[in-house]
């Protein structure tokens, strides 16, 4: 039973933050791990989260790896498991087996300009490798965020983005104009061109919904980044996690294990079954 793959590690929710309210809520829970057995991560990996009697999700782990006090996931509210994460509370036990997947390629990315472009709940599988940069900024170059939601409450990380906004360029955008909204007007990949990030010895690392992705990518090629030069992460449906049970296949890849994260010029090569 030792060798079990399944069987998750017990943990604590230490704290729970509420990020977006209404019928797509998104909440951020913080927890550690009730035994000494537990895991470090890799920058954009993820785990398995069960609620006992409800089932498990996949989650990204959205903590970086320097902070090791606790594992961070934000979580939307779309169905059976994460709505029971959703009535959790402080002290509440869940079970989190994993960390999942590749990670980004951080440590290749030394002394680039980093620009990541996330929409929505996209900004959590990417806020763990922003704050690893902004955690050892001498290593990199110049770091920017660009971040849209349809509305402002649907912003994820509010007060954290506020507050990096000292120490990097933080370009945000809704879809549609609202009160007292300061800041870009429009869909994120139109944010994208606005602010002209330039290719010359960048990475660009996106995460968001599909739709949003794919112009993302086609506007980055239009800014002259080269396909080896794009990140995203693929969220296919995953059941085991760790390349078994076949549920999160592309063509021969296991997303749970060879990905999620590719770079344009290796996920152009896959059939386009995401
Ligand atoms: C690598 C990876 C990382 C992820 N990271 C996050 C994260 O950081 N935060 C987060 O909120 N969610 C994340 N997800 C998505 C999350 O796993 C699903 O939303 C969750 O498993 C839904 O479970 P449920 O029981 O609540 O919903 P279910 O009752 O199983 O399904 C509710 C609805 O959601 C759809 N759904 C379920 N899983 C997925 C999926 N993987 N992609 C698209 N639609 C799906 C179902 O088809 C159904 O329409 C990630 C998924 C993957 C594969
Ligand atoms: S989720 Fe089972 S093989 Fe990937």
């Amino acid at each position: 039973m030792e060798n079990n793959h399944y069987i998750p590690k017990v943990a604590r929710i230490i704290n729970i933050k509420n990020e977006v309210e209404g019928a797509r809520a998104i909440k951020t829970f913080r927890t550690q791990f009730a035994g000494d057995d537990g895991f470090t991560h890799a920058c954009g990996q993820s785990a398995m989260l069960s609620v006992l009697g409800k089932g498990e999700s996949m989650i990204s782990i959205s903590s970086s790896p320097i902070e090791a006090e606790y594992l961070q996931f934000s979580v939307l509210k779309t169905g059976r498991v994460t709505s029971a994460l959703h009535e959790m509370k402080v002290g509440d036990m869940i079970g989190i087996r994993g960390p999942y997947g590749n990670g980004f390629p951080i440590d290749k990315w030394t002394g680039k300009n980093l620009i990541f472009i996330g929409g929505g709940i996209g900004l959590a599988p990417i806020w763990s490798v922003l704050q690893t940069a902004l955690g050892k900024k001498s290593d990199y170059g110049n770091l920017t965020l660009i971040y849209g939601s349809r509305t402002s409450k649907d912003l994820v990380f509010k007060e954290e983005l506020r507050g990096i906004k000292q120490e990097m360029a933080v370009h945000l955008s809704v879809d549609n104009e609202e009160d007292r909204w300061e800041e870009y007007v429009g869909f994120v990949p139109n944010n994208l061109l606005d602010k002209n990030p330039s290719p010359e010895n960048a990475v660009a690392i996106t995460c968001g919904p599909p739709i949003m992705i794919k112009f993302v990518i086609k506007n980055l090629q239009d800014l002259g980044f080269k396909d080896d030069q794009i990140y995203t992460t693929v969220e296919n449906k995953m059941k085991c996690g760790i390349g078994i049970c076949g549920r999160c296949n592309i063509g021969p890849h296991y997303v749970c294990k060879d990905g999620p994260i590719y770079s344009w010029a290796e996920l152009k090569k896959l059939p386009q079954e995401y």
